[in-house]
Formats: structure tokens, C-alpha cells, sequence
């Protein structure tokens, strides 16, 4: 709780250019401070910036860690991050410094899970591997075995983490006429009954999903979650969709998996160590891979920096913030 009077403009790092009605927002409420370069800030230029400042409003490729916060000193109060998913930020050093931690859940949900299915369309109908071949100016010619991949209308949809993504993912397959599977940390029984989704331990759903789309936050029992053992477990003519966190699967694992035919193909957007890449997925045709466009629409965007630059002020001004972490849904 601050007890300076509202219109006291308080320094505020932004770490990285947004929007102009987010910085004019910011700048009406706050002292803000950005960078003139729309490029992620070297640690030493974290650390020099954030001291003596009220608040951060961080991107996902900053670490936000004890080091950070004894840089910024006793008067940070928030630690606003620009995404849903704040695995950047260490939530345990910010409870001992009694700073709040928020993010930039629901305005997201929809442009992640339809970028999703982007990844489910083309890794199963091989757009990507199509352009490739087009743009090399291959020979091509249509012939009734070119090129087929494989059917979606009708298959079995296996969606591991049914929080709001997952959820939006689950709605959109309804489109294709699918049979719905969730693996979830906590039982949903409405949530799953009002999708028409039937629950599934992870073992099971990855025996018995066509598609196996992943949307679980990355944390110590996530991490790695997919491996040789689970891509084992999938049928032959699997596909395996990931636009959560890169560590949730472990990469040599996939490439090994989708080399020696053990899954059909994969859809990515995030990596172990964006942005580098698994050398052995970059040779492969049959996965697509994207560079972490998850949230990445003109309006998606706006919406997450308004909402991470309310949140911030909101607590500058003693309010509760709208969407802190730890709120209901996640
Ligand atoms: C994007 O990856 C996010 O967590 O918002
Ligand atoms: C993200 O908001 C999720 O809970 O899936």
C-alpha cells in the first residue's frame, strides 16, 4: 500500500518500447522510464535501470529474480509482467520483499488458442513443408498421393492443461467434429461437462489423442513433461502441438520421436532456449516451427499492454491490481 497522493508521479521502468496509448497511459500516471531501443535490455542495463524505481513493467525475456529486486531497491512495489504465463519472475523473492507479481491473463487466451490451431492445421495438412517446397521452386504437379497428410475433421483432440487456453482450444474444436480429451492438474467437472470434454489421466490421452496440444504453465512439474516416455506412448500417426513453454518438452526427445516415425509430425512455438532451436528440428520437414507468436496480434498486444500498465498503477495507487497472479483461473 503506497500513502503518496495519486498524482505523485512515481519512476516506473518499462522495459521494452509498447504501444503508444500504453506509454501515454503510463506516462500520465507515472515517471516512466523506457528504453529508446526496441530491443531487449542486457542484464547489466536491467540491473542499472531499476534502481530506485516504484515499479517494473517486464517482458517474458527478462528474469526477474532476487538479483533484480535488491538492484531496485525497498521501493518497488510491483512487478507488473507483459504475458500470461510468469514463469520469469520469481514469485517466492517478491513475497519476501512483499512486492505484488500480476499478468496479462483472458486478453490472450483467444489469439494463443487460434494460433494453436494454426500449428494443428498446418502440421497435419504440411502448409509449411508445402511453401517450402513451392518457394524452392520444386517440381511439383498434382497427383492423387502428392503431399497428403492427415485428416483433423473427426480425430481425437488430447488437450493437456484445461485452463483458459486449453478451454479456448476445446471450443474451437467443436468446429471439427472432434472427440475431446483433458488431462488437468485439478478435476473440472462442469468446466469439462460444459465443453463436452471427457477427462483423462496423461497416460491414457496420449494413447488414445490424434492431436495432443499442450497448455500448461512451466513450473518444476512441467517441466520436461514431455519426453521420450510420452512420445512413446503416442499412436504412430500423432501429431504434438506446444505453444506454452519450451522446457515443457524436452526437444532432442521430439526430434528423435518425429525422425524415427515414433509421432507423425509436431507444431512449436516456444523452445527450450528461445531463441535457439534443436539443431535436429531444424533439419526435420515434419514439424513447424514458429517463433513464439502465441499472443502476437496488433489487438492481442495493445490489450496485454493496457492491461499490464493497469495493473501497475492500480498498485502505485494502493488499488488492487486487476489480474494479480495467483488469481482464480490460474
Ligand atoms: C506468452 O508467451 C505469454 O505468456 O504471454
Ligand atoms: C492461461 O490463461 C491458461 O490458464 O491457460
Amino acid at each position: 500500500m503506497s500513502d503518496r497522493e495519486n498524482d505523485e508521479r512515481r519512476p516506473v521502468l518499462l522495459t521494452r518500447p509498447l504501444a503508444p496509448e500504453v506509454e501515454a497511459f503510463l506516462r500520465s500516471h507515472t515517471d516512466l522510464q523506457v528504453p529508446l531501443e526496441d530491443r531487449p535490455l542486457a542484464r547489466s542495463e536491467l540491473l542499472a535501470r531499476v534502481g530506485g524505481v516504484a515499479g517494473v513493467l517486464a517482458m517474458l525475456t527478462d528474469r526477474i529474480d532476487e538479483e533484480v529486486l535488491e538492484a531496485a531497491g525497498p521501493s518497488l512495489e510491483v512487478v507488473a509482467d507483459h504475458a500470461v504465463g510468469y514463469d520469469n519472475v520469481d514469485l517466492a523473492a517478491c513475497a519476501r520483499r512483499g512486492i505484488v507479481v500480476t499478468n496479462t491473463p483472458d486478453v490472450l487466451t483467444d489469439a494463443t488458442a487460434d494460433l494453436a490451431w494454426g500449428l494443428i492445421l498446418a502440421a497435419a495438412r504440411r502448409i509449411a513443408e508445402g511453401d517450402r517446397l513451392v518457394r524452392a521452386r520444386g517440381p511439383w504437379e498434382w497427383s492423387p498421393s502428392f503431399m497428403l497428410g492427415r485428416e483433423v475433421t473427426g480425430k481425437t483432440l488430447g488437450i493437456v492443461g484445461l485452463g483458459r487456453i486449453g478451454q479456448a482450444v476445446a471450443r474451437r474444436a467443436a468446429g471439427f467434429s472432434m472427440r475431446i480429451l483433458a488431462h488437468s492438474r485439478r478435476p473440472q467437472p462442469e468446466t469439462e461437462e460444459a465443453l463436452g470434454v471427457a477427462p483423462r489421466e496423461l497416460d491414457a490421452l496420449l494413447a488414445e489423442s490424434d492431436i495432443v496440444t499442450v497448455h500448461v504453465p512451466l513450473a518444476g512439474e512441467t517441466r520436461r513433461m514431455f519426453g521420450e516416455r510420452e512420445f512413446l506412448a503416442m499412436k504412430p500417426t500423432a501429431i504434438f502441438v506446444n505453444t506454452s513453454r519450451g522446457p515443457v518438452v524436452d526437444e532432442a526427445a521430439l526430434a528423435a520421436a518425429l525422425s524415427s516415425g515414433e509421432i507423425a509430425a509436431a507444431g512449436l512455438d516456444v523452445y527450450e532456449r528461445e531463441p535457439e532451436v534443436h539443431p535436429a528440428l531444424l533439419g526435420l520437414e515434419n514439424v513447424v516451427l514458429a517463433p513464439h507468436l502465441g499472443s502476437a496480434t496488433v489487438e492481442t498486444r495493445l490489450a496485454m499492454g493496457m492491461l499490464a500498465a493497469r495493473n501497475l498503477v492500480a498498485v502505485l495507487h494502493g488499488e488492487p491490481p486487476p489480474t494479480p497472479v495467483g488469481s482464480a483461473g490460474e
